[in-house]
């Protein structure tokens, strides 16, 4: 029987979730379908049971229900639970709703195995201490990176940040103004920055020799981290989208038990 899946947001059309996952379900011969649902602002959980009711097993969630969907899950996983937020939506045989959160491990694995840069013994710097970030720091610690330094424009929040994860690796905390000379091999923005337009400019020799500058946000065109990366030294500069695509990719591991290959789908998004 063909399965049903959907991703829920608001706003939705512009979601490239449905291509990517019956990409996914033609390369792994996988009988399901993918919709894109317009979550109401002043419903996600019902409309989340209406799906279920409907026979859906299993959704995406995306901005702005991801912690609605934190708190709706009866079971969480690990990464979820630190992560605070939930982009995946398991619906299990008993009933039960279990959240995931695959957007750290998707990064970690676009960066390790697409672009082949291990983290593992690595100095890593982490830009931002939102909601994208707190997402992420499990799954980077999970690597074991030489280090992994916060930093934020609002020191407080990264220090928080930082104190929960503290028993879970080696996290730091550091100044803006304190990063020059550091050289760090992987530099990767979790602030909203490029979204209003703006790079993010380090102090001289935070970018190490061959340094990865990695911008969570993609675009058709370099986002504005990426090209003040460049302009700093950064040696390769990669935005988001195959952190979007290995998201995906784990979200169907989830619910379907295999993981789809993801470069051959980042070309051809890529492509358009
Ligand atoms: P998200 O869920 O996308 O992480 P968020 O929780 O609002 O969104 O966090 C946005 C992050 O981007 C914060 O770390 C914010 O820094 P502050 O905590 O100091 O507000 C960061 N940010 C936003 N615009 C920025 C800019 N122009 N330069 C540097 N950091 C910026």
């Amino acid at each position: 029987m063909t399965d049903r899946y959907a991703v829920i947001g608001n706003p939705i059309s512009h979601s490239k979730s449905p291509i990517i996952h019956a990409a996914f379900a033609r390369q792994t011969g996988q009988d399901l379908t993918y919709e894109a649902i317009l979550g109401p602002l002043d419903g996600f959980a019902a409309r989340v049971r209406e799906f279920m009711g409907e026979g859906g097993k299993g959704m995406n969630v995306t901005v702005p229900f991801k912690i609605q969907a934190f708190e709706l899950a009866e079971r969480l996983t690990e990464r979820a639970r630190l992560a605070q937020a939930v982009n995946t939506l398991k619906f299990e045989a008993d009933g039960g709703i279990l959240g995931d959160n695959t957007d750290g491990i998707g990064m970690v694995r676009d960066i390790r195995d697409v672009l082949g840069v291990p983290i593992a013994g690595r100095r890593v710097l982490l830009l931002g201490a939102g909601g994208a970030a707190r997402g992420v720091l499990l799954p980077l610690l999970d690597e074991k990176p030489a280090c992994l330094v916060i930093a934020n424009r609002t020191q407080e929040k990264a220090q928080q940040l930082a104190a929960q994860f503290a028993d879970r690796g080696d996290v730091g905390v550091a100044r803006f103004d304190d990063l020059g000379g550091q050289g760090f091999d992987i530099v990767i923005n979790a602030t909203s920055a490029s979204l209003g337009g703006e790079g993010i400019t380090l102090p001289a020799g935070a970018y190490g020799a061959g340094a990865l500058a990695y911008d969570m946000v993609y675009g058709d065109q370099p986002t504005p981290f990426m090209l003040r990366a460049r302009e700093q030294g950064a040696a390769r500069v990669a935005d988001g989208l195959g952190m979007l695509v290995g998201q995906a990719a784990e979200s169907f591991f989830l619910w379907r038990g295999v993981r789809p290959e993801t470069e051959r789908v980042i070309a051809m998004l890529r492509a358009g």
